[in-house]
């Protein structure tokens, strides 16, 4: 099987895991505080919290904005109808209302015209925030979502979740916006299983994650690594209050362990051989799939993209649709996925918005109908990627 995504334990994961046994402490401790501090310090930003998932870091940050009062409860977010569901999702159980705008077909990612749009046509009063989704690992013009961010004085919020070392002028994605949040699951370029992360400059923000992930706890401290007696930070007038176990917000368990905090350590090691493994598979598969590439548009090569997949798109033709292609190709063991499909028109639980963006959305439509991805992964050999270029030819004769 040659699967989208693989994650191999090897003798350093062997090694870390029973580290991690033999300290006695599995719940959070120093290996995510290491971690935090490492993957701040490789993506370029003053703090980073660790959590469970993509899907919390995406919520503990839109709820900290909220918390801060840098955005209003119930303000509308401008985001892309492209991605996985989870970014979505974040936003409506954040109490906050998803505004979906169309992407551009060849990165998959929302466009500032597109953005300016929208604001143009509706009230900008209503909107605090612009997440743009770098997705499959390709970035948003920042610089142009930023401006009009700017213009309107909304703020921007990238989720970065396929995105982990993708560059934009030289600076990682997730570093051009108020917060980013990052997925550490499996299949992403950066893996550990499950755990997410949200990076920031701002220690404000950063504390108040902190408290969200734990239920609202009054302690936000960065660098608390402190296991019994009294919090020196407890206030001083009420020596009996422990800030562990008094809480000032509501907020949610998205704490993480020890164990995918220390493969994460391991992870952001090999980043840089993990990225540019991927890249070269990508390169690759386009030069043994150009054949195809008046039937299949192929995913454009950049060095500044930290691949999660290999995203491709049928052209119109009357050769092959997607459900068989994908068919043969699982037949033939090579792992598909869809390109997600369009939120508010093609996923069932967002059917509420269907009518509002019907023919609204035409690049998302068309991605989400005819878009699907395979894997280019650090453990995928040049044999394999023979085997899926002849399995391809042969599906498509
Ligand atoms: C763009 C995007 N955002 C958020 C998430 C959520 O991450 P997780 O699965 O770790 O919750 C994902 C996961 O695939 C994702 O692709």
């Amino acid at each position: 099987m040659i699967t989208v995504g693989d994650f191999r334990i090897g003798p350093e994961e062997k090694k870390i895991i029973n580290e991690v046994l033999d300290s006695g402490r599995i719940s959070e401790g120093k290996y995510v505080k290491k971690f935090e501090m490492e993957f701040a310090k490789k993506i370029g930003t003053k703090y980073c919290v660790a959590v469970s998932s993509g899907t919390s870091a995406l919520i503990a940050g839109l709820l900290a904005l909220i918390y801060s009062g840098k955005i209003k409860p119930g303000t509308k977010v401008i985001t892309t109808p492209i991605t996985y569901i989870a970014t979505s999702n974040a936003i409506l159980l954040a109490g906050l209302k998803p505004v979906f705008v169309d992407i551009d077909p060849e990165t998959f990612c929302i466009t500032p015209a597109a953005i300016r749009k929208v604001l143009e046509e509706g009230n900008p009063k209503e909107f605090s925030l612009i997440l743009p989704v770098h997705l499959m690992g390709y970035t948003c013009d920042m610089e142009g979502i930023n401006k009009i961010a700017k213009e309107y004085g909304l703020l921007t919020f990238e989720d970065a979740a396929q995105a982990h070392g993708s560059k934009i002028n030289g600076k990682n994605a997730g570093t051009f916006s108020v917060m980013a949040d990052y997925s550490f699951y499996i299949a992403h370029n950066i893996q550990v299983g499950e755990m997410g992360a949200v990076v920031t400059d701002d220690r404000h923000l950063a504390g108040l994650i902190r408290q969200v992930k734990a239920n609202g706890r009054m302690c936000d401290c960065l660098e608390c690594t402190r296991t019994q007696g009294i919090c020196p930070h407890a206030p001083k007038d009420d020596n009996d209050l422990d800030p562990r176990f008094t809480h000032n917000l509501v907020g949610y368990n998205f704490k993480t362990m020890e164990f995918q905090a220390a493969l994460g350590i391991l992870q952001i090691g090999k980043m840089e051989e993990i990225i540019a493994k991927r890249g070269s598979n990508v390169k690759k598969l386009n030069e043994r799939l150009s054949k195809l590439s008046d039937i299949i548009k192929l995913p454009i090569y950049s060095d500044d993209v930290s691949y999660l997949a290999y995203p491709m798109v049928l052209k119109k033709n009357n050769k092959i649709n997607r459900l068989r292609l994908r068919q043969e190709l699982e037949k033939k063991g090579i792992e598909t996925r869809p390109l997600f499909g369009s939120i508010p028109t093609q996923q069932p639980s967002f059917c509420g918005y269907k009518e509002e963006y019907k023919g609204k959305l035409p690049h998302a439509d068309y991605v989400g109908s005819n878009g699907f991805y395979i894997g280019c992964h650090q453990y995928i050999t040049d044999e394999e990627i023979e085997y899926v270029g002849k399995a391809f030819e042969d599906i498509i004769k």
